[in-house]
């Protein structure tokens, strides 16, 4: 999908945050060079926003920001701070080599979070908001505000917000489904009505931040879409805090493969999808489960006979994309002991086998009673059935 072909309307922004929200859930720690290295590798596959970290966290947080920010060709740099101004400037001061730096600041709006986390009463938070995207204004033009928990915040206080940071400057407002809460039809309506009722809704990009709690981060971010918003928040397997974030690889293919339910379009370049999410998973030591959706190993891989059988005749029978599509070099059938004929014949041929159709048959018997006993069955396993079967079984 390009540029040329798509409008620019439809186009959404891919904001990264691997390094950030993916980085915070336990576990996840990279080091320094991890974290250029996978910048790198966002960057060169066409991330439009990277979130390089939270720069007032640590030493080590500021360093790996400012160095990325030096070293980005593509992406905009972004750095998280909290609305406190030695927050915000130190965040500016962490993503001031970068050709082109954003400051992402947040605050919470839900009555849960005010009252118990900050706090703080509702006209005080207002304030806030103010005084902080005026702040980090005064050091850039590109300016993102975030109302943490919007999705248990009450509608019309969310909307006096919106309203009075779009006023301060801020040109991207992210409404936050904090706690994995929201359901897409709901995310939806909450995009559109806010759309709807913000005087000054159209002077900024609206964008999806998704948490998995419920295992609809992704389902939420194409809602959030359809109602407006024009940025995805998501990290590189879906990594973040707690059950994570959407995942990056599935909301690109999501808008990929359902273009007729989904027109919108971006600008990863999906061949690097199964290379960036080995990347991430070296990186963080967090293994990607088999059956995880674009990247898993399972993902292009098939057992049973009855697919192997449709596999073989036509790709699509059990396939919505290609392998290639993602970066995977072909379709895998596993032979095991749900596998039959039509796959065995497959391997074989594959395997450089040309056999008469009874040693087919015999090796086949011979391959179902190592499967019973084996759960996986290697194409080694299957040149030692066929040399048993060259010398002791019949022609
Ligand atoms: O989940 C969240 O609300 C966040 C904000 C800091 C954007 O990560
Ligand atoms: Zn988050």
């Amino acid at each position: 999908m390009t540029a040329t072909t798509q409008s620019e309307q439809d186009r959404v922004i891919i904001f990264d945050t691997t390094l950030r929200d993916g980085e915070q859930c336990p576990g996840a720690t990279m080091t320094f060079e991890e974290k250029l290295n996978v910048a790198r590798m966002l960057d060169d596959m066409g991330v439009d926003v990277i979130e390089a970290g939270y720069p007032f966290a640590s030493d080590g947080d500021f360093e790996a920001v400012h160095e990325i920010a030096k070293r980005s060709k593509n992406s905009v740099i972004c750095g998280l701070s909290r609305a406190a101004h030695k927050d915000i400037d130190r965040c500016a001061e962490a993503i001031k080599p970068a050709e082109r730096g954003r400051i992402h600041t947040f605050l919470s709006t839900s009555p849960v979070h005010m009252k118990y986390k900050l706090q703080m009463e509702a006209a005080q938070v207002y304030e806030m908001v103010i005084s902080s995207v005026t702040r980090a204004r005064n050091h850039t033009d590109d300016v993102e505000w975030s109302a943490e928990d919007a999705t248990r915040t009450e509608f019309d206080f969310l909307c006096r917000c919106i309203e009075a940071a779009i006023k301060a400057g801020a040109s991207t407002i992210n409404l936050p489904d904090t706690v994995g809460y929201a359901v897409p039809e709901e995310y939806r309506e909450l995009f559109r009505k806010v759309r709807e009722t913000v005087p000054n809704a159209d002077k900024a990009r609206f964008s999806v931040h998704c948490h998995n709690d419920l295992g609809m981060a992704v389902a939420n971010s194409m809602a959030g879409v359809a109602g407006g918003a024009r940025q995805i928040e998501c990290t590189i397997n879906g990594i973040g805090e707690r059950a994570g974030n959407a995942a990056l690889e599935e909301v690109v293919m999501a808008m990929r493969v359902r273009q007729d339910k989904l027109p919108y379009w971006n600008r990863i370049e999906s061949t690097m999808l199964t290379h960036a999410s080995k990347t991430v998973s070296a990186a963080t030591s967090f293994p990607v489960q088999y059956n995880k959706a674009i990247v898993g190993r399972n993902a292009f891989a098939h057992e049973s006979g009855i697919h192997q059988d449709g596999m073989i005749k036509n790709a699509q029978t059990y396939e919505i994309m290609t392998p290639e599509t993602v970066g995977v070099k072909g379709t895998s059938l596993v032979m095991g002991k749900h596998s039959g004929r039509a796959g065995l014949i497959h391997k074989l041929e594959e395997l450089g086998y040309k056999l008469s159709r009874n040693q087919i048959e015999d090796v086949f018997v011979r391959f179902k009673a190592l499967a019973d006993r084996k759960k996986d069955v290697y194409d080694e396993d299957i040149e030692a059935l066929v040399d048993e079967q060259l010398l002791h079984g019949q022609d």
